[in-house]
């Protein structure tokens, strides 16, 4: 009811009576008092004017789960959260809950994360109010080899909500980190868990950078933040909230054909090794080639020195600009 009433609220320019909300709700007006003052202890600003009901006035940069799921109104991409304060990973987290049957869709967030993890077994340092921390649990019905696809179905849904949000023009190198002036935003892994041949369950984990902050000495050259970049505050829950909306809508298209030929034209114009010069680190022997984006299959195109096409498959080989990161 929370939720609820923190979306009416929102939707509402006027007032909301509390009588309305009682009848909504089917609860007492005592009820509906004690969730407005929750609300208004967790930091929103409502106004209670008698005779006419409540407003809300201002609401700060809430995150957790009531703000969520006040916002989340897609079909079924976040409609089940499980918000965490501080959890290990939120990766991890998703999959016990996938291990008692969470249903697809199930989201799990976290403010801060003590063990975040990274690809390439490396960690993702999660400290809290920062950024965002999550996981989307998927349950799809395709053939494990195409699980991979889904990291890049997230990163151009990651893409894409930045720029509905913010109206911002985020790239994407491949496979799927998102960068804002040639410096990582974004880092997604994704997860498998198979019984036998058949997938029974995908998670997939996203950090996004969101408010200004100070990165390891190590990571300073190639890691930013969307407000760094951008100059202005970011909500993390507005930007969470249409990263689910966009996901929903591009996974349907993935599913539709069981590749990324529905998504590839968007996915390559916000490709930023398009049509550059990328050093592919393949473990066989490094070369220098032109990328020319990607396949159906999430393949990045690379003319090599003797003009032959490459397609190169991001589980085994990672690339980067000639001169850094991008
Ligand atoms: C990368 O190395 O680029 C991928 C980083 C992925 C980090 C996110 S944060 C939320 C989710 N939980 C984790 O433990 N990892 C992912």
């Amino acid at each position: 009811m929370k939720a609820e009433i923190l979306s009416l609220l929102r939707e509402t320019e006027n007032y909301i009576s509390g009588q309305e909300l009682c009848e909504r709700f089917q609860v007492t007006r005592t009820a509906v008092w004690k969730v407005i003052n929750g609300l208004k202890k967790e930091g929103y600003e409502i106004e209670a004017v008698q005779n006419r009901g409540y407003r809300l006035v201002s609401q700060p940069d809430m995150f957790g789960k009531a703000e969520l799921e006040s916002r989340i109104r897609t079909k079924w991409a976040g409609r089940h959260i499980a918000f965490y304060e501080s959890v290990g990973s939120t990766n991890a987290a998703a999959k016990l809950l996938a291990e008692e049957d969470a249903p697809a869709g199930t989201l799990v967030v976290a403010e801060s994360q003590t063990a975040g993890r990274g690809r390439r077994g490396r960690g993702w340092v999660s400290p809290p109010g920062h950024n965002l921390y999550f996981t989307l649990l998927l349950r799809p019905e395709i053939d494990p080899d195409k699980a991979s696809m889904l990291t890049l179905v997230m990163a151009l849904a990651v893409k894409e909500a930045v720029e509905e949000a913010y109206g911002a023009q985020a790239g994407i190198k491949w496979p799927n980190d998102i960068v804002l002036n040639s410096k990582k935003v974004t880092g997604i892994l994704t997860e498998m868990s198979l019984q036998g041949e058949y997938i029974q369950h995908v998670v997939i984990g996203v950090g996004i950078n969101v408010k200004k902050q100070e990165f390891a000495p190590e990571l300073a050259e190639k890691a930013t933040s969307l407000e760094a970049e951008l100059g202005h505050p970011i909500s993390r829950a507005l930007l969470l909230e249409k990263v689910m909306e966009r996901f929903e809508e591009d996974y349907a298209l993935f599913l539709e054909k069981q590749d990324l030929s529905l998504l590839l034209a968007a996915y390559n114009a916000a490709l930023v090794n398009c049509d550059r010069q990328v050093k592919v680190l393949d473990p066989a022997g490094e070369y220098v080639g032109t990328a020319r984006g990607i396949n159906e299959k999430g393949e990045l195109l690379v003319l090599d020195s003797g003009n032959k096409l490459k397609k190169i498959y991001a589980g085994e080989v990672s690339v980067r600009g000639i001169y850094g990161y991008v």
